[in-house]
């Protein structure tokens, strides 16, 4: 997951956008536009919780791509109950003395919210099971056969975990969450909506032309459409009046290189290697992230879920197959692989 100082539309987090992503993030269920099955089922677990008078509710697992609001929805969780949050990383997680002191540091009730779950340590992750089941963690003091095991009661707490890789799991953490959630890519009419609705908190003053614009070329994706909001809103204010027309709409999005169906550069280095390296495929992840020059993990992260949710991308048991479509939409005969001269 390289490469973030040159991404422009890549729904991963990065430090610049922080603060936006604060400013904008919805803190009601109101607020929160989009994924209503999800918010429905989330809010039933809650208010069941409430009612049979319990300070925590079931562990809750979220996944989905980057940028689609698994952190944000852990936060209106924890809101809802009522509860302070902690937030980590997996990774961030080096041992079994660091998994110790955030969970005898919770209070009871407390969430804890840890992203890129995929990526805790496989040996810290055997520990958390009694800690999940029981509210229990069982430490081994000392080595060779003077080990003890010490048993340490824990707060009860509820466990939210994100990540974007749901068979990386191993299936005893899996089989922890009471309940798992797949965060799908958003609709356009939702997408309109957010960028509306971070218009109104930035103060911005935007025409539905450039809204329906910025939303076609979010990738489907929050933090994406907010993002080109914001180079739209840049150039709105150093060409123009400060409006956001669909003109300044255009020329953030011409000037980020990203064409009409939100492909970015990234996207369509991948198709061509696919159509032109590999013949359109069947091609490895490997291969292709090689041709493309870009990491494996940006591919399977970043690009491939929404060139697969464009359908221009098929994966088989042989490896990627870039579909008619794609080569429709660069132009390329699907026939012979033939550029077409237009
Ligand atoms: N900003 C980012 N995600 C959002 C969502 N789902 N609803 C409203 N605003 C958002």
């Amino acid at each position: 997951m390289k490469n973030l100082s040159r991404d422009t539309t890549s729904p991963i987090l990065t430090e610049e956008d922080k603060t936006f992503d604060l400013t904008l993030r919805p803190k009601t269920w109101q607020d929160y536009i989009g994924q209503e099955k999800i918010k429905k089922n989330i809010q039933i677990i809650i208010e069941a919780a409430k009612k049979r008078g319990e300070s925590c509710c079931e562990h809750l697992l979220f996944y989905g791509n980057s940028g689609l609001g698994k952190t944000t929805l852990s936060y209106l969780v924890a809101k809802e109950l009522g509860a302070n949050i902690r937030q980590i990383a997996g990774p961030a997680i080096e041992k079994v003395g660091d998994l110790a002191a955030i969970l005898t540091n919770l209070n009871e009730g407390d969430v804890l919210f840890i992203d890129e779950l995929h990526r805790l340590n496989r040996l810290i992750e055997e520990f958390t099971y009694p800690a999940l089941e029981d509210f229990k963690l069982n430490l081994v003091l000392g080595k060779g056969p003077m080990a003890r095991t010490m048993e340490m009661k824990l707060p009860r707490f509820t466990l939210i975990g994100a990540t974007t890789r749901l068979a990386l799991l191993s299936a005893p953490l899996r089989n922890r969450f009471g309940a798992t959630f797949q965060l799908d890519f958003y609709k356009q009419e939702d997408i309109e909506k957010i960028i509306q609705r971070s218009s109104h908190l930035l103060k911005l003053e935007i025409e539905p032309g450039a809204i329906e614009l910025l939303a076609k070329c979010s990738r489907f994706t929050p933090r994406v459409a907010n993002r080109l909001l914001k180079r739209a809103r840049d150039f709105a204010q150093v060409e123009g009046q400060g409006i956001i027309t669909a003109n300044f709409a255009r020329k953030a999005l011409e000037f980020l290189e990203i064409d009409g169906l939100g492909l970015e550069i990234g996207d369509r280095k991948i198709l061509e290697a696919i159509i032109k390296k590999f013949e359109g495929g069947p091609a490895g992840l490997q291969a292709i992230s090689v041709s493309a020059g870009e990491e494996e993990d940006a591919v399977l992260d970043i690009y491939e879920p929404y060139l697969m949710q464009l359908g221009f991308i098929e994966r088989t048991p042989r490896g990627r197959v870039a579909t008619r479509s794609a080569y429709q939409h660069l132009g390329i005969s699907f026939k012979n692989n033939q550029r077409l001269l237009s």
